[in-house]
C-alpha cells in the first residue's frame, strides 16, 4: 500500500485537527495588552487545566519559595510560554485517556524524556525549561498520529520493535516511507508550533544534521540535542516500549559531547534521574 502523511494526516482528523483552546492559547502568547488576571480566567474556565497549572507552578522547576495560592500567582510564575505548553500538555493528556496499553506506554516514555529533558537542561543552564517540557513531551506526537491512522499496522510496527530490537524511525520507513518524525513535524507546522520546536520534532533522530539545524535554528540545536540525549537516557532506563538498552557507554552518546556531559556525570545522573522520574511524573497526571 502507498502512504502519504497528507493522508495519514486526514486519517487521524481526531488527534491532527487543531483545536479551539490551542488558537485562544496562541492569540492570548500575541496579545500585548492581555494581563495575567485575564488569562487566569480563561484558564479557570477548564478545572484540568487550572490544576495543571498549579502542580507545575508548584514543582521544583520554577523556583517558588513557597506555594502558588491563586491560579494569577500560579500563571505568573510558569509565566504566558509556559502557559501555552501547559495547553499542549492537557490537550495530550485528554487524547491518551481513552486508550489501551500501547498509548499509555507512548505517554509514560514522553512524560519521561519530558522531565528528564529538564533535568538535563536545569543541569547546564541551558535555555528556557518549560522549552525542554514541552519538546520531551511532544518529539514523538508523530507515533501517536499513526498509531491512530493505522493501528493493526503501527501494532505490527510495535511488534518488531519489541521482538527484534529494530527502531521504530526504521520499521517506520520501511512500511510508510516516512518517519513518526516527519508526520509529527507536520503537525507542529500546522499547529504553528514555535519553530524551534517544530525542528526538534523533525531531527530529533537524525543528530547528523545538527550543524544544518544549527544554521536554521540556534534555539533548536540544544534543545533536539537535548530530547536526544534525555530520549537516549529513557530507552537505556526501561523507560520505553523497548527492553532496557545499556550496552552502550555514554561516551559513545553525540548529543552527551555536544551538550558537554562526561561519562561520568552521565553515569552519576542516570540513577537520580530515574527516581526525579518517579518523583515529578505527578505533575502530568
Ligand atoms: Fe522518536
Ligand atoms: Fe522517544
Amino acid at each position: 500500500m502507498n502512504y502519504s502523511i497528507e493522508d495519514i494526516m486526514e486519517r487521524a482528523k481526531e488527534l491532527t485537527t487543531k483545536p479551539e483552546i490551542v488558537v485562544r492559547a496562541e492569540q492570548m502568547l500575541l496579545d500585548p495588552n492581555i494581563s495575567f488576571k485575564d488569562i487566569a480566567k480563561v484558564v479557570s474556565m477548564d478545572p484540568g487545566l487550572t490544576a495543571r497549572a498549579f502542580k507545575v507552578a508548584n514543582s521544583c522547576f520554577f523556583g517558588r519559595l513557597s506555594k502558588a495560592k491563586t491560579l494569577t500567582e500560579a500563571i505568573v510564575t510558569i509565566g504566558i510560554k509556559g502557559l501555552y505548553s501547559l495547553v499542549l500538555v492537557h490537550l495530550i493528556k485528554e487524547y491518551y485517556k481513552t486508550f489501551g496499553l500501547q498509548e499509555m506506554s507512548f505517554w509514560n516514555h514522553s512524560v519521561s524524556v519530558s522531565i528528564s529533558s529538564m533535568i538535563l537542561a536545569t543541569e547546564k543552564g541551558l535555555g528556557e525549561v518549560e522549552d525542554a517540557m514541552v519538546s520531551g513531551l511532544l518529539h514523538d506526537i508523530g507515533k501517536d498520529i499513526l498509531n491512530s491512522a493505522e493501528p493493526e499496522t503501527y501494532a505490527d510496527i510495535t511488534r518488531k520493535v519489541r521482538c527484534n530490537g529494530i527502531s521504530y524511525a526504521l520499521s517506520e520507513q520501511e512500511l510508510f516511507g516516512f518517519t513518526h518524525a516527519e508526520v509529527g513535524f507536520e503537525l507542529a507546522k500546522r499547529w504553528n508550533f514555535p519553530e524551534h520546536i517544530q525542528k526538534v520534532i523533525l531531527y530529533h533522530h537524525n543528530l547528523f544534521c545538527l550543524r544544518q539545524i544549527e544554521k536554521e535554528s540556534p534555539a533548536s540545536f540544544w534543545l533536539t540535542s537535548l530530547v536526544n540525549l534525555a530520549d537516549t537516557l529513557c530507552i537505556r532506563l526501561g523507560m520505553s516500549i523497548k527492553t532496557p538498552q545499556n550496552g552502550f557507554g555514554w561516551g559513545d552518546v553525540e548529543a552527551a559531547k555536544t551538550l558537554g556531559f562526561s561519562e561520568e556525570q552521565l553515569t552519576e545522573l542516570e540513577p537520580v534521574i530515574k527516581t526525579r522520574i518517579e518523583e515529578e511524573k505527578r505533575m502530568f497526571d
